[in-house]
């Protein structure tokens, strides 16, 4: 009798990554903590997930009030890891939120973990940040870690919105394969609303600023500005958090009329979200949450490829613990060392 599937879902803004992987499993997904501090986002969470607790600043809370879990999912801001720091060990992610996700995997040591973060973060701080993270998933046991960027636009959505995954097991034997494009055609058209209310056509002046900076920019040979999209567009830039802004990214194409944003209901598509998914906030909450939400449907096939190899047979076995305390010689506080059986 396999057993249900216990995930915890950090960062979870409005579980984006959650609803991937909930879509990806024939058996229940069981949630068993959340972590996320924005108060707009926790509204929609917990309107989406029968109002489910959700904690707060991830930074405050123990690992140990995080129970035991099979994956581990998040999409953790992309934070520089300083040059000192690096020096030091085993502490030197300290201080960014990747340290939050290390110091639960360490404690709680998960089958697998999948997380997620902009495409820079391969280029970012010269690669060093990526390295270091994938250096330490490595240190604290997850040797089987492999990371990929993927685009929605290859999955099935009309946006190119590019990412990288980075998805890790404990058990070194397993054979995990990123999942490959799809590539079924797609179109902008597909996840537009019929008649939209006039108040997301966009204002003269808004217009004529957008038109206004992509001219300039161009004569200074700079990228474009705003992104015009038509129902027959195959796909739109990738939608941000910023999008309530000024909608620059993407504005959609109309008869004798200035051009229109996006509405929030076409963001939440343009992710892959079903319409039945709550949104509960203001536009301008929605518009940030989506932008900062995820593709999902990425997500699940991602997902597909993660599950086939979690182990759900049998309760998982507790890594040994031991904990000691060593003096840290460069400053007179004491250092706490938690090390693994076998991973350290
Ligand atoms: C890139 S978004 C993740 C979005 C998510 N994957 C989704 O599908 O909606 C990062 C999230 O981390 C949250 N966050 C940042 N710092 C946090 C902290 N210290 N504790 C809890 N949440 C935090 C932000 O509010 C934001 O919603």
């Amino acid at each position: 009798m396999h057993r249900n599937i216990k995930i915890i879902d950090l960062f979870a803004g409005i579980g984006g990554i959650r609803l991937g992987f909930e879509n990806a499993s024939k058996r229940k997904i069981d949630c068993v903590f959340t972590s996320e501090w924005d108060k707009y986002s926790k509204e929609t969470y917990q309107a989406n997930y029968n109002n489910e607790d959700v904690f707060g600043d991830i930074t405050q809370i123990d690992e140990n009030e995080v129970p035991e879990h099979d994956v581990l999912l998040a999409g953790f801001p992309c934070q520089p890891f300083s040059q000192a720091g690096l020096k030091k060990g085993f502490s030197d992610t300290r201080g960014t939120l990747f340290f939050d996700i290390e110091r639960i995997l360490i404690h709680r040591k998960p089958q697998a973990f999948l997380l997620e973060n902009v495409k820079q973060l391969r280029g970012h701080d010269k690669g060093r940040t990526l390295k270091t993270i994938i250096s330490h998933l490595k240190k604290i046991g997850y040797n089987n870690v492999q990371h990929e960027v993927l685009r929605a636009r290859d999955f099935g959505l009309p946006q190119n919105r590019e990412r990288i995954y980075i998805v890790g097991f404990l058990d070194d034997t397993i054979k995990f394969e990123f999942p490959k494009p799809t590539f079924e055609p797609t179109k902008v058209g597909d996840i537009l609303e019929q008649n939209v209310d006039d108040k997301y056509t966009i204002s003269d002046k808004l217009w004529a600023g957008h038109q206004r900076r992509k001219r300039e920019n161009k004569l200074k040979g700079k990228g474009f500005g705003y992104g015009m999209v038509s129902e027959n567009s195959e796909y739109t830039n990738t939608l941000s958090a910023r999008y309530y802004k000024d909608g620059s990214e993407v504005l959609i194409q109309q008869k004798d009329k200035n051009p229109r944003k996006l509405t929030p209901r076409e963001c939440a598509r343009l992710q892959g979200f079903p319409d039945t998914f709550k949104i509960p906030v203001s536009n301008t909450q929605a518009y940030r949450q989506f932008g900062n939400s995820v593709p999902v449907k990425v997500i699940e096939k991602v997902a597909k490829q993660m599950i086939k190899h979690l182990n759900l047979g049998v309760e998982k076995k507790k890594a040994s613990r031991i904990t000691t305390h060593i003096k840290n010689s460069n400053s007179h506080s004491d250092t706490k060392v938690i090390a693994y059986n076998g991973v350290n």
